[in-house]
Order: structure tokens, then C-alpha cells, then sequence
């Protein structure tokens, strides 16, 4: 790295003023990091009633460490919130951090990001550094410092949903990807203070990095969903392969678990844009487009284990048939019910005549699901139930009084979707247990 500094700074606290554009998971994640990190930060999204909310310490996601972080960063007067570009006037960095959810064609839609970027445009100081956090198309931070006639970076984000925190303060690595070296300076000062590899790369590489990583973790899922139905048929455990294969140092122990299919807000667009993008460059992504093509199946393989757990037969009729689903959001340990596979997979059975009630502990209270009736309690999901089907790994599905849980229902069987419960409990509590590759 360049030891350069340049731009202004806060005193001479190493400090710098820091803008954040959008107050989401990644914006107010990154906002409240970095004003605990000793910045000065404001953070500025177009949804007013978020930004009042905020200014009141009121955390609208539900993120652990979080509102801790954003009461500090309000208590000692080094984070606000605002809702005019104007604000940003001052800033030595401004961090773009809004959606890029998936377009008409499954390319990434810009529309948010081009909001920002005219917002913006005339707005910041001539030495701002401007550093991209959206997940986009490789030339778009190129494009973003052509608009605004500043450098900008791109600095992609790697925070999973549930340890956004801890993922920000903690990083496997940090990607500065610029060909501008003081603005590559100002990006690496900014994380001073976290101990992580840094890697200064071109911008495209940097860019491409983050659809590559979420990518590759798509495959490995969609690999292990698909392995487990071989093992069904051939009569190995899923988890004795895998337990095998994460003591591999070349593959590691993580995203091994089979489940209902990958979904939340990043995974199933980034795919999307990552294969439209190489359609686009003439490149044959067989291989990721066979990972998407797996998901689907999962999605079926689930809802054809569940006719046959309940009925007996893989073609027989739910018509009419109570089912009671625990958990809905995409994983556990998040309120997130975009792209979940459970929301999938219970349209798929109510479309097949299914009666639903789910219950989930984090999409309590909020969330208003389509096709099934949320409830508070999940002995409401047994009763009478023809049949459990477990969709989110949260732990204290574990802890479930299941004896009670067969006694409440009509017909006690239990088809596990992610594999968190014993099978041997759960036959001792009187269920008939499916697992997926046990
Ligand atoms: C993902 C990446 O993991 C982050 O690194 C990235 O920063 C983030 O997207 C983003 O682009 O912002 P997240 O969407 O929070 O994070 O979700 P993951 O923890 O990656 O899980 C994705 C899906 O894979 C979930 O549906 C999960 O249940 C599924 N999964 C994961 C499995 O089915 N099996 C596994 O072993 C692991």
C-alpha cells in the first residue's frame, strides 16, 4: 500500500468524515462499525420514517451487536443520520451501499445505485473517495467515478446476514480493488484497526470477487443437496461424507449442510447477475447454471419427500391436508424472508391444496407470509397436523417438547429439512422421522 495520506482528516485523531448512502443491512452495518471504529459518520437514506427511526436509536433489522453499536455511535456524537446527499458535502469517503436487487433479465438492476449516484453528482468535495459496497457489474465503480469525477473503489462487502457485526470487525479479508493509489490509501486507513489480510486488486477484480464468492458458496450448497439425495439412494449419511470431506483443508468444513435449497437477499441474485454476465462475455457457465438448476430440484425433492411422508406415495394428493411448517426464514438467526426456500416450498404444497400454519421465532410478529397462517406457538403447528416439516435450522427447534408435539398431532411425522433434529429422539417421541441423505 501507498503510505501516502491523503484528504483531510478529523483532527489529528486519524479519524476520517465518512458518508454512507443507504441505511440497509450493509449501510447501517458499515455506518455503526465505522463511527465505532473512531470515524465521524453520517449515513443517509431516502426513506425518511428509517432515518427518524434511526436518529432515535430505533435498529429497524434485526442484527446482533447492532443497536448496541448504534446507540454508542449516537451517545458520543460520531454517527447521524440524514436524508439530503447535502450532508455528505464534507465527507473524505463516501461508501455507496444500496441494494442491487435482481433486474427484468437477471442482471443486476442499477436503478438504486443511478439514484444515488445523481444524488451525489455535484454534491461531494473535489478529494472525496468514493467506495463502492453495492454488489454490481464488473465497470460499474469505473463508471460511478466517471459520473462523479472522483476516484472510486471498489471495496465489496462479505457480511452474512445474523453476524453482520462480527463479520464487518472481523473480516477474513478486505478487497480494495482501484488503480487510483491514494484512494486505495483511504480505504485501507479507513479499516485501520482491523486485523485482516488486505488485498489491492484491479477494480474488475474486485468487483467480480464478490459474485464469485457468493457463487462458489451457491455451488458448494447446491453440490451437498444433491449429494445427499445419491446418498438416500446408495445408503451412505450425508454427514459422515461431509464430515469426511470438511477435514480436507482444500474444502473445509463450512457450507456443507444440505438443506431446503439456498436462498436471502444475496445468493440467488448474485448467481443470477454472475451467469448473465458471463451469457454476456460469451462465457459457458455450465457449471453455476447446473448449481440454480439444482436449487429448483431441491425445491421439489422437498415438497415430493413430504407427499410421500404424509401420504405414503410420491404422487399422492395434500388436498386439504394440515401441515405445519417450523421456520420460514432463509436460515436461521435472521428475520430475512427474501428468496427463502421455505416460502418456495410452502407455496408449492398449499398449491397442491395444503392447509399451512408456520411458526418461526424470527419472523414473528412481522412478517404477514403468503400462503400460510403464522402463529406464535408451535404447538399450533402440530395440532392436528398431518405432518411437521422443519424449513429453518434455528436451534431451539431442538429443545421442542416433540413428545407433546406427537400427541398434539394428528398424524406424527416430521420430515427435518436441514437435519437439526435426532432421528432417535424423535422416534422415541413417537415420530415417524425423514431427514434429507440420512
Ligand atoms: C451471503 C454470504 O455468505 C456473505 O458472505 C455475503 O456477504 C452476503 O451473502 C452478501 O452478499 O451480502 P447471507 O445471504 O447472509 O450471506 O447467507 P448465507 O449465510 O451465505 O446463507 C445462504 C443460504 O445458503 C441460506 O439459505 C442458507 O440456509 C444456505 N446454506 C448455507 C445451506 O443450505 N447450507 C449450508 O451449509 C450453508
Amino acid at each position: 500500500m501507498p503510505d501516502t495520506v491523503s484528504g483531510k482528516r478529523d483532527g489529528d485523531t486519524g479519524a476520517y468524515r465518512v458518508g454512507v448512502v443507504g441505511a440497509g443491512y450493509v449501510g447501517l452495518t458499515s455506518a455503526a462499525c465505522l463511527a465505532h471504529l473512531g470515524h465521524r459518520v453520517t449515513c443517509v437514506d431516502v426513506d425518511e420514517p428509517k432515518v427518524q427511526a434511526l436518529r432515535g436509536g430505533d435498529v429497524p433489522i434485526s442484527e446482533p451487536g447492532l443497536p448496541e453499536l448504534v446507540a454508542e455511535g449516537l451517545r458520543e456524537g460520531r454517527l447521524s443520520f440524514g436524508s439530503e446527499h447535502a450532508a455528505l458535502a464534507s465527507a473524505d469517503v463516501v461508501l455507496l451501499c444500496v441494494p442491487t436487487p435482481t433486474g427484468p433479465d437477471g442482471d443486476a438492476d442499477l436503478g438504486a445505485f443511478d439514484r444515488a449516484l445523481t444524488g451525489l453528482h455535484g454534491t461531494l468535495a473535489p478529494g472525496c473517495a468514493v467506495v463502492i459496497k453495492s454488489t454490481v457489474p464488473v465497470g460499474t465503480t469505473e463508471r460511478a467515478g466517471r459520473v462523479l469525477g472522483l476516484p472510486a473503489v471498489s471495496n465489496p462487502e462479505f457480511l452474512r446476514e445474523g453476524h453482520a457485526v462480527h463479520d464487518f470487525l472481523h473480516p477474513d479479508r478486505i478487497v480494495i480493488g482501484t488503480a487510483d493509489g491514494d484512494a486505495a490509501d483511504r480505504v485501507w486507513r479507513l479499516y485501520a484497526g482491523l486485523d485482516a489480510p488486505v488485498l489491492h486488486t484491479a477494480t474488475a477484480s474486485a468487483e467480480l470477487a464478490k459474485y464469485a464468492s457468493n457463487a462458489f458458496l451457491a455451488l458448494k450448497v447446491s453440490y451437498v443437496n444433491v449429494l445427499a439425495e445419491l446418498c438416500e439412494r446408495s445408503g451412505a449419511d450425508i454427514a459422515e461424507v461431509t464430515a469426511t470431506m470438511g477435514l480436507d483443508e482444500r474444502i473445509g468444513p463450512a457450507f456443507l449442510s444440505p438443506g431446503p435449497g439456498w436462498g436471502g437477499s444475496c445468493l440467488p441474485k448474485d448467481t443470477r447477475a454472475l451467469l448473465r454476465a458471463a451469457d454476456e462475455a460469451g462465457v459457458d457457465f455450465a457449471v453455476l447454471a447446473d448449481a440454480v438448476a439444482a436449487n429448483t430440484h431441491q425445491h421439489d425433492r422437498v415438497v415430493t419427500k413430504v407427499r410421500e411422508a404424509v401420504t405414503g406415495s410420491a404422487g399422492g394428493s395434500l388436498a386439504g391436508m394440515r401441515l405445519g411448517l417450523l421456520g420460514l426464514t432463509f436460515k436461521a438467526g435472521t428475520d430475512d424472508l427474501r428468496e427463502s426456500p421455505a416460502l418456495v416450498i410452502a407455496a408449492r404444497l398449499a398449491a397442491e391444496g395444503a392447509v399451512l400454519t408456520a411458526y418461526d421465532p424470527g419472523a414473528r410478529g412481522t412478517a404477514r407470509p403468503e400462503h400460510v397462517q403464522l402463529v406464535d406457538d408451535p404447538g399450533l403447528v402440530a395440532k392436528d397436523a398431518a405432518g411437521i416439516v422443519l424449513l429453518t435450522e434455528w436451534p431451539q427447534f431442538r429443545e421442542l417438547d416433540w413428545a407433546q408435539l406427537a400427541e398434539l398431532a394428528e398424524q406424527p411425522t416430521v420430515v427435518d429439512c436441514r437435519n437439526l433434529l435426532d432421528p432417535a429422539s424423535l422416534t422415541e417421541a413417537g415420530f415417524t422421522y425423514r431427514g434429507l441423505g440420512r
